[in-house]
């Protein structure tokens, strides 16, 4: 699955905005039809996206695009129409309530693959929980088709939603970002975490990214970018962690031959759990 440190919103009738996104380096961007866009220019921007994808060389940096809600489904469906076609990397559905607005999605990226010639199941959904009740059913979301990677947190509409305030501590949204990670982590899913608004206060972003590698998010989204180099490198492993991995791995394996499952390496015990908590950081050290 592709790297997601951070995902970048870029604005989808901003086109100076979605060629400089182009160049930035960054693992994703996500070319926005839905709240960064005003309602009477919904149209210029599905045509501004598709444009940008068939023309601009985005490199190694991902391409998604959000489409509007799946309960406003006549702006959905016309997003959907004209943006398969050209082809973006996935999809990002907003307010994901059930199982029902990824299932519809699937459907037409299964015609699209079909109609453009594309392999069947190469278009990703990434499902926004931000609201109460997205919460309630994250079990029947994550589960849901077979093209989902990754649940997103939108943590500011979710706020609206349950009608709580923001606060420094953070404490209004720990339990729901932990629900989001336990979901992710059973269905073998990404945990994309809220944005940070302030994107002058690179000290708080730092702060809040650090929170969200250590509770087990593999990304966060991002909305400027000021805001792009401090989340990746939160989210790669640091020299220490892939020389402390590499040295487990490596004693791991020497055991293995010698039929020891469990051993001590520096005065410490090592199981199984410490062996996949190194190859998953020497999978991260590769994005
Ligand atoms: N993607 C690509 N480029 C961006 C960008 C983004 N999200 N945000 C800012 N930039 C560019 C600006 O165009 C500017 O480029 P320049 O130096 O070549 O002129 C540079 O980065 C500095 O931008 P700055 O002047 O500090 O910000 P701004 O006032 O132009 O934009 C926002 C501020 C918040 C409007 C802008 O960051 C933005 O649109 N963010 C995304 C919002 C969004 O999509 N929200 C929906 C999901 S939460
Ligand atoms: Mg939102």
């Amino acid at each position: 699955m592709k790297s997601r440190r951070a995902l970048l919103y870029v604005p989808g009738d901003d086109l100076y905005k979605i060629q400089k996104a182009a160049t930035l380096g960054v693992d994703s961007v996500c070319l926005d039809l839905e709240d960064a866009v005003a309602p009477n220019r919904k149209e210029l921007a599905r045509l501004t996206v598709r444009d940008a994808l068939g023309s601009l060389d985005f490199g190694s940096t991902e391409v998604l695009v959000r489409i509007n809600s799946f309960y406003e489904s006549s702006l959905a469906s016309e997003d959907l129409h004209t943006v398969l076609p050209a082809h973006p990397h996935g999809i990002v559905l907003p307010k994901v309530e059930s199982s029902e607005p990824l299932l519809w999605v699937e459907d037409f990226i299964t015609d699209a693959e079909k109609e453009t010639g594309l392999p069947a199941g190469c278009t990703a959904t990434l499902a926004m929980i931000e609201t109460a009740r997205g919460v309630l059913n994250l079990g029947r979301i994550a589960s849901a088709g077979s093209c989902l990677q990754a649940l997103v947190f939108g943590g500011e509409d979710f706020l609206t939603d349950i009608g709580a305030q923001r606060t420094v501590e953070r404490m209004e949204v720990f339990h729901t970002r932990s629900e989001i990670i336990l979901h992710a982590a059973a269905y073998e899913l990404q945990a994309i975490d809220m944005i940070t608004v302030d994107f002058h206060d690179i000290e708080t972003l730092q702060r809040e990214v650090a929170q969200s590698a250590q509770m087990g998010f593999s990304g966060k989204q991002v909305i400027h970018p000021a805001q792009i180099q401090t989340v990746q490198a939160a989210f790669t492993p640091s020299d220490e962690e892939i020389a402390w991995a590499k040295g487990i791995v490596a004693a791991f394996d020497e055991y293995q031959r010698q039929g020891r499952g469990v051993f001590a390496l520096e005065g410490r015990l090592v199981e199984l759990p410490h062996i996949r908590a190194a190859q998953r950081i020497l999978a991260r050290a590769r994005p």
